[in-house]
Parts: C-alpha cells; sequence; structure tokens
C-alpha cells in the first residue's frame, strides 16, 4: 500500500530519503536544473524568497515568497505557475524543453513554492516593462556603486575586470560600451545600457539577461548606476 501510494506521489513526505520541498530548494539554488552546458544560472540567481527585500540585493524577478496561489503571473500574461516558470526556464536559463508537469522537479520546485507561500490569497504583483527607451538624469554615483553590487555584480563581476562573474557570456562593465559608438551610431551609449536593462533579452536585442522592470529597479536607480559607470 504504502508503495503504492509513493510511486503515486513521486517524492511526496513520507516516501524517499528527501522530502519533495527540500529537493526543491536544492533545485532552485541549481544551475544544473537546465541541461544546457552554457547556462549558470539558477532560479536563486534571479529571485528572492523572502518576504521583505534582502539587505543589498536588486533583484530582476520578484520575490517567490507567497507565489505559488498568485492567480497570474509575469504581469498577467501566465496564469500557471509551470508556465510562469518555464517562461524563466527557456528564456534565461538556457532550458531547451519546457518543465513538464510530470517531471518530479517540477513537482518539487512547486512543494518548495508552496512550502514559502504561507498566503494562498496572495494576490498578482504588477509588472511594467519598459517598452519605449529614454534617457534618464544621471544621479549619485555613490548610490550607483550600491545598485551595481546590488543588481548587476554576481552575474557581471567587478567592473573594468569582470572579476568574479558568473559567466564569461557576461561582458565587462562598463568597457563594453566603448564600441557602441560604432554600433549604434547617434545614440549615447548611456541610453543603450538602458535599453539593455530595461529590456534584457526581449524587445529584439536578444541574449539571456533579465528585464529590469520599474518595480525592480527605479528610473532613479538606473540613473545613479550611469553615474557610477560613467555613462
Ligand atoms: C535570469 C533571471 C531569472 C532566472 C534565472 C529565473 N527567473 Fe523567474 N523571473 C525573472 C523575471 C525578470 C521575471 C519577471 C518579473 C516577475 O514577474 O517576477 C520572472 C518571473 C517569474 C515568476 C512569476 C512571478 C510573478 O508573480 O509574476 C515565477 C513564478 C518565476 N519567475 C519562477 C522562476 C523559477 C522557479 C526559476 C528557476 C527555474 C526562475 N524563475 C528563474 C527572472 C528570472
Ligand atoms: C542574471 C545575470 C545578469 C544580471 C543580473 C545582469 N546581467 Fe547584464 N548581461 C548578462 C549576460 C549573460 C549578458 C550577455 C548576454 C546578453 O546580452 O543577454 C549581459 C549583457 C549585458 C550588456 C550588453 C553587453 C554587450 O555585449 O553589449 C549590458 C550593457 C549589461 N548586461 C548591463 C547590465 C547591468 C547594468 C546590469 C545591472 C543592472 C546587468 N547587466 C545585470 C547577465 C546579467
Amino acid at each position: 500500500m504504502r508503495g503504492w501510494a509513493c510511486a503515486a506521489a513521486l517524492l511526496a513526505v513520507d516516501c524517499g530519503p528527501v522530502p519533495a520541498a527540500d529537493y526543491g530548494a536544492e533545485l532552485f539554488k541549481d544551475s544544473t536544473l537546465s541541461e544546457s552546458q552554457y547556462n549558470t544560472f539558477s532560479c536563486a540567481t534571479c529571485h528572492a524568497t523572502t518576504a521583505s527585500p534582502e539587505p543589498g540585493k536588486l533583484y530582476a524577478g520578484h520575490s517567490l515568497y507567497n507565489s505559488a496561489f498568485r492567480p497570474s503571473y509575469w504581469g498577467g500574461s501566465e496564469t500557471r505557475l509551470l508556465d510562469a516558470v518555464n517562461f524563466c526556464y527557456t528564456a534565461f536559463m538556457r532550458g531547451v524543453t519546457p518543465l513538464t508537469p510530470e517531471d518530479p522537479r517540477s513537482r518539487a520546485l512547486y512543494e518548495y513554492l508552496v512550502r514559502i507561500s504561507p498566503d494562498t490569497q496572495a494576490p498578482a504583483l504588477p509588472l511594467t516593462l519598459v517598452k519605449d527607451i529614454t534617457d534618464v538624469p544621471r544621479g549619485n554615483a555613490e548610490r550607483g556603486a550600491d545598485v551595481y553590487r546590488a543588481a548587476c555584480q554576481d552575474c557581471h563581476g567587478e567592473v573594468h575586470t569582470g572579476k568574479g562573474r558568473k559567466t564569461e557570456l557576461a561582458s565587462i562593465l562598463p568597457e563594453v560600451a566603448q564600441d557602441y559608438g560604432d554600433l549604434f551610431p547617434g545614440v549615447s551609449p548611456g541610453v543603450v545600457v538602458i535599453e539593455k536593462v530595461r529590456h534584457g533579452r526581449f524587445f529584439g536585442v536578444g541574449g539571456n539577461m533579465p528585464p529590469y522592470s520599474r518595480e525592480a529597479l527605479s528610473d532613479q536607480d538606473l540613473g545613479a548606476l550611469l553615474a557610477y559607470l560613467g555613462l
């Protein structure tokens, strides 16, 4: 009887050595969830899991605390949690085949997200992606250094050297902008960087960097970041 129940429930709590939610917590931090040899991102690269913001961190994605029962995702464009996850999995983590509902890993991630979702009535969260790019006033460079550390450094590494970056595919900032004058004549390098940050891989830009919505990064912090980068 127990064997049957276990087979049906896959990784349910009282079956295997590892409860499903614990396995999900591991997968959440594991970049090899994606089969792509070029992927170095895990879910934890872009999402907090806490109720209040983590000090010193600005993530591109919303916190997934209370995410399991939100009525919709991605600003209303996804209504199923697994579809919202697969959006990230294929767009950012280079996953070739979306995770299926039958995959034990999907179930484990689900159980983990349920565990960090005490509020089953949690509302959907707003997502304002900035389509039309305009320049922003430059801000305080000291604040910009904090923004760089909180938002960009994990992937891009230290400025000027890229030391510690998560992937060699992430360019060295701000040096990469030196070529922008030739590549994008008539557009200031700062505006090219704004477009990349606001659009990530979307709106025809390409790549696999995530976009920063207005909820994730204010224009004020973006202006401070550009001042710090000297752009
Ligand atoms: C490279 C960054 C990145 C990675 C990696 C990533 N995400 Fe996301 N994710 C985003 C961004 C950006 C959004 C859009 C903003 C938002 O809705 O949170 C998003 C949205 C979501 C949403 C919808 C949240 C909502 O309420 O709108 C869920 C759920 C989600 N991601 C789960 C995951 C899971 C699980 C993984 C790992 C399998 C993952 N993400 C990997 C960046 C990422
Ligand atoms: C989740 C990892 C990640 C984060 C966080 C991230 N980037 Fe990126 N970024 C990348 C990767 C990977 C590339 C190269 C692939 C691409 O273009 O999408 C890239 C490319 C870029 C480029 C384009 C470089 C070129 O080749 O012209 C710019 C500019 C940039 N990032 C700026 C930023 C800034 C500024 C931040 C912080 C606000 C940031 N990125 C945060 C991963 C990231």
